[in-house]
């Protein structure tokens, strides 16, 4: 963890609120879980996301990349940081344990996003915790181990 802080202070509260927007869209009828995404790209436009589940398991999307993809799609590829939250359905806030990137979602992140890009977490406490992309996913599989060498 790069750094602990707390919501009232912190410099990514707007994002924050973005991503606990998002997750309002979730569908998630099988996990019940809901969670939301916020990714500021270099020009200060937030992109929001949810996760979006489906009867077949295998195709649900979590909401890192709905965010992403949505930016991506509309020919953004470059970002700054990225919040997320989550939710159980059916409680009014946000969950104590902050939630996590997934594995599948770090490795996304890592083809457009630089290792030092902040990622933070916000739990129902007001308390966030900020982790560099990098240290989340360390000796990451990028274009360069495509090259010849
Ligand atoms: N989920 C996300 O949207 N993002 C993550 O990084 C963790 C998991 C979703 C996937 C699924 O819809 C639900 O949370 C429960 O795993």
């Amino acid at each position: 963890m790069l750094k602990k802080e707390c919501l009232e202070n912190s410099s990514y509260r707007h994002l924050i609120d973005k991503a606990r927007e998002a997750l309002q869209n979730s569908y998630s009828p099988y996990s019940h879980f809901k969670v939301g995404a916020a990714i500021e790209d270099v020009n200060g436009r937030i992109w929001q996301g949810c996760n979006i589940e489906n009867a077949a398991f295998g195709p649900s999307n979590c909401a890192e990349r709905t965010a992403i993809f949505k930016a991506v799609s509309e020919g953004v590829t470059s970002f700054r940081s990225l919040a997320v939250v989550g939710q159980i359905e059916g409680e009014e806030e946000i969950t104590e344990e902050v939630t996590p990137p997934c594995g599948l979602c770090r490795q996304v992140l890592a083809e457009f996003c630089p290792p030092d890009m902040p990622v933070v977490l916000a739990n129902r406490s007001g308390q966030v915790e900020i982790y560099l992309l990098g240290d989340l996913l360390p000796l990451s599989f990028t274009e360069k181990n495509l090259e010849r060498s």
